[in-house]
């Protein structure tokens, strides 16, 4: 079978953790082949990095779409939640196909569900029955409860911990060492800052801080 080639968006941090994953996949023996990574604007830092490791730039989004035929799969390298999400309308709209990248340390449990262009990184564990979105990003050593829905453009940064039974809507970000109890909802397009420990249900939109969590209220 001959590799996927696989584009990564994003130059930028997450993008290149991304390759990362992908390297890793394509190393363990899955069939992928990093095409290269497209961006809107690159600074001249992050293009030296690809340059370094070896990687090629393939210009703006609209470069690639008009560029790829036939089109390679893509990975969405964006770590804000609605960047991605407005990446994506753009993308789904161009026909553009997502590639789901598992690193291969990462740890399923049965009946795990997961939507197109999930991304998961080294060391993250994904409990029996969790239910992922479209193009949610788990990050290195996060954890995600049994029977969690993670809703599409969810993104949980390193270390975090999604007990069971979690439900968290659309584009919401789970902050970096942050703990979600067990049983409980958290809005969508919401932050829950680093570190923080929600303890209660957390409404849309809200930036969540501190043990126990709090935010304002309006
Ligand atoms: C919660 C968060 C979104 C707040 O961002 P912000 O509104 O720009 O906050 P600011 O940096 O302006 O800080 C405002 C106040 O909140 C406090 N604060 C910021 N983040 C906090 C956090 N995670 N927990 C507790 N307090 C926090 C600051 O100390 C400051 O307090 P002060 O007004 O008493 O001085 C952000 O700090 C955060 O934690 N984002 C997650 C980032 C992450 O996971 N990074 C890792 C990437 S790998």
């Amino acid at each position: 079978m001959s590799p996927e080639q696989v584009v990564v968006i994003g130059a930028s941090g997450f993008g290149r953790e991304c390759l990362d994953v992908l390297e890793a996949m394509a190393e363990a023996g899955s069939p992928v082949d990093v095409a290269g990574v497209v961006d809107d604007g690159p600074s001249e830092l992050n293009l030296g990095r690809l340059a370094a490791r070896g990687v090629a730039y393939l210009g703006t989004v609209d470069d690639w779409l008009v560029a790829s035929e036939p089109m390679a799969r893509y990975v969405l390298g964006i770590g804000r939640p609605q960047v991605r999400r407005r990446v994506a309308v753009r993308l789904d709209e161009a026909g553009a196909r997502p590639f789901t990248a598992v690193h291969p340390s990462a740890t399923f449990g049965s009946r795990v569900a997961t939507g197109e262009g999930l991304v998961v990184c080294a060391g993250a564990a994904i409990s029996t029955n969790a239910r992922l979105g479209r193009h949610v990003h788990i990050n290195p050593n996060a954890t995600i409860g049994h029977d969690s829905v993670l809703r599409d453009f969810v993104s949980v940064n390193p270390g975090a911990v999604v007990s069971g039974e979690v439900i968290i809507r659309g584009g919401t970000l789970v902050g970096a060492s942050a703990t979600i109890l067990q049983g409980l909802s958290v809005g969508e397009g919401t932050i829950v800052g680093a570190g923080s420990v929600v303890t209660r249900d957390v409404p849309d939109a809200a930036v969540v801080k501190g043990v126990p969590g709090q935010w304002d209220r309006t």
